[in-house]
């Protein structure tokens, strides 16, 4: 029986220890986030964040917008963000309504206030390995092997999903702390035999039931990103079959209450970082 990892636990720790420092800061770190449309999910994405934000004492705006708003629109309001000395990091919530260039919009956040490192210069830092702030996802995911001490140097660390958000950042991350990297997508020929490989697997591929045992590797380390909504009975679910899985990993996240609060503490983690280097409290 695999150790399950306590994301919601191990986030409120880190939060407060995020707390404690802003606290001690000259100002309080600032975040800006920009939500275009109603998506319910969206919303309540954003809607973490605020509290979040208020939990670690940080200053925080909102801007909800309506999914009719135009590029230029967004454009305009992103520049006068840029230019918010109280605003440390601006995070537009993805995806975008499809009128809108999502790439665009990312390009307009002034690089130094990407708390997402969405942005094409914080990638190319990313690949260099000299990013201040990494995607929360990815970073959450680490600080959560960190914490359990699970080491990834040398270790073979396979990623399915390649997302820009998740899966890419997350190799570029592996890679950096010397895991041997496999990255799989949906034009991966067999998959459990990639799967079957890994010290590390990490799954991020929105199919509930992706991951059955017999696709992992006895005292593998399983981390599920996935946060699939039965549409019928509102459950969530990730992408590893849980039950089975747990009876063979080492370790493996819940979902929820695994990778998802880790996520979250991590925009925090990002938003305290940036604050200080604007401060010149930190080095970049
Ligand atoms: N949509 C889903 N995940 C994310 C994220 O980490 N950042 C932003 N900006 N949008 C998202």
């Amino acid at each position: 029986m695999a150790v399950i990892f306590d994301g919601k636990s191990l986030a409120e720790s880190i939060k407060r220890k995020i707390m404690e420092e802003a606290a001690n800061l000259p100002r309080k770190p600032g975040l800006a986030a920009i939500l275009v449309g109603d998506d319910p999910a969206s919303r309540l994405y954003v809607n973490n964040k605020e509290k979040d934000c208020a939990a670690c004492g940080f200053f925080s705006r909102r801007f909800d917008l309506p999914a009719t708003v135009s590029e230029e629109e967004l454009l305009g309001r992103i520049d006068r963000i840029n230019a918010n000395a109280a605003i440390d990091g601006i995070l537009v919530q993805l995806p975008l309504p499809a009128s809108i260039s999502e790439r665009r919009i990312v390009e307009a956040i002034a690089p130094e206030k990407d708390v997402d490192a969405f942005h094409p210069l914080n990638v190319g830092r990313m690949v260099y390995g000299e990013s201040p702030v990494w995607p929360c996802t990815p970073s959450g995911i680490a600080a959560m092997l960190d914490a359990y001490q699970i080491p990834i140097d040398g270790k073979v660390c396979v990623m399915v999903g390649r997302s820009d958000i998740v899966g890419k950042p997350m190799g570029l991350l592996l890679l950096q702390r010397n895991g041997t990297v496999i990255y799989c997508h949906r034009h991966t020929r067999d998959l459990a035999a990639m799967t079957r490989q890994a010290d590390i697997l990490i799954v991020a591929a929105g199919c509930p039931g992706l991951i059955t045992s017999d696709m992992v590797k006895a005292d593998a380390v399983v981390i599920d990103v996935a946060m699939n909504r039965d549409p019928t009975t509102g459950i969530f679910t990730g992408d590893v079959c849980f039950d089975e899985v747990k009876e063979k990993a080492a370790c493996i996240t819940p979902v929820p209450g695994g990778v998802g609060p880790m996520t979250r503490a991590m925009l925090m983690r990002n938003v305290l970082t940036l604050a200080k280097l604007h401060m010149g409290l930190a080095q970049p």
